[in-house]
């Protein structure tokens, strides 16, 4: 009798798992909500499951990988980024991880769009005007007004699938945009969107000109009237272009008075201490964070400060929380789908079992002939 695929997730990712069941695996599902104890991923993969499914709350380092060696096959993670897996150690023990991009730009983008939103319109506060009866009247301007979006410049930081999004929705909003990233740049795309910008103006959908353009972060900081984040983590000396703490003190000080910042890319990309002290101290003027240094956020991060409720937006890691991006079974819809598919690549040996042609796996570079 054959062995059964043993596989362990180390959360419930939905009905997609019924894929793995159907196919006779055998696997076991962590049962609580929160993430489990490193202890236990360690001691369950030293048990010998082949694969592991992770969330981006779950460390996956040396630990794991040494605890895996000989028998584990692949790490599939639910989520786009994948700080949380050390890829340098997954390298040295050759075993592949998966990841979930693509299903989750759309949803992504829009909700850091939405966030852009929410955060200059006061759409927070003027709706607990409403709720704590405090709407005495209508007025022209009292008690405070928003800002639009439309006809801004947003700057968009971040020039990956989700970034490229993102312009494609601000775009659509009559925004000049200004693009800046230090890895990876897509001159075709920004083309593609300046054509349809101006084809918007020539056709009288669009009232006043606009333009997208390349810039450096300096500019886009100096000029911006919104600054939205979608560059991945990397610490210093983790790769070329760190983008820890890209957001300080200095950096901040540069924004105009009048400037919001969005982050929905990942918590350590902001120093929330020096955040929290420049709007506070009004270096600018609002903050909207779906993202944390530490998560969740702790009861005492500054960021909580009741006098900064009015302008600084915090939501619980929830921009691809969408129905279908999270759950769908379709990898081509679905995270979880997605994620799975993944799983089974690496451990059915489709793609003729050449890892590299594996659409999922991302740390290609170890497989390379
Ligand atoms: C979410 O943050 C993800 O990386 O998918």
């Amino acid at each position: 009798m054959t062995q059964r695929i043993r596989v362990f997730a180390t959360c419930d990712i939905g009905d997609a798992l019924n894929i793995l069941r159907q196919k006779g695996y055998d696997l076991e599902v962590y049962p609580q909500p929160e993430a489990p104890p490193k202890a236990l991923i360690v001691e369950k993969v030293k048990s010998g499951v082949q694969g592991l499914i992770t969330t981006l709350r779950d460390s996956i380092d040396a630990e794991v990988f040494a605890a895996g060696k000989g028998t584990l096959r692949v790490v599939s993670q639910l989520a786009v980024g994948f700080d949380n897996i050390n890829r340098a150690d997954a390298n040295k023990y050759k075993i592949p991880f998966t990841n979930t991009a693509d299903v989750l730009t759309e949803a992504t983008a829009e909700f850091a769009f939405f966030l852009m939103g929410a955060l200059a319109r006061k759409l927070w506060p003027a709706e607990h005007l409403t709720r704590d009866n405090q709407w005495g009247y209508w007025h022209p301007f009292l008690p405070f007004l928003g800002d639009e979006v439309t006809g801004k410049t947003v700057a968009v930081i971040g020039t990956g699938r989700i970034g490229l999004a993102m312009i494609k929705k601000c775009a659509g909003f009559d925004m000049d945009i200004l693009c800046y990233d230090p890895a990876y740049e897509n001159r075709e795309y920004i083309q593609a969107i300046q054509e349809t910008m101006d084809l918007r103006f020539e056709r009288g959908i669009s009232r006043d000109k606009t333009m997208i353009r390349y810039t450096t972060l300096d500019d886009c900081l100096k000029s911006a009237d919104f600054i939205s984040l979608h560059v991945p983590l990397q610490r210093p000396g983790e790769g070329s272009n760190p983008t820890y703490h890209l957001i300080n003190e200095s950096t901040l000080r540069s924004m105009k008075p009048t400037a919001m910042l969005i982050n929905t890319s990942r918590g350590p990309v902001v120093d929330e201490t020096a955040l929290a002290r420049a709007l506070r101290e009004n270096w600018i003027a609002g903050a909207a964070l779906d993202v944390y240094e530490n998560e969740p956020l702790p009861a005492d991060s500054p960021l909580r400060d009741p006098g900064l409720a009015d302008r600084c937006r915090l939501l619980p890691h929830f921009a691809s929380a969408g129905r279908i991006t999270r759950l769908s079974s379709d990898p081509e819809k679905g995270m979880a789908g997605r994620c799975v598919q993944g799983l089974i690549d690496v451990i059915e040996g489709n793609y003729g079992g050449d890892i590299t042609k594996m659409p999922y796996v991302v740390n290609k570079e170890a497989f390379a002939k």
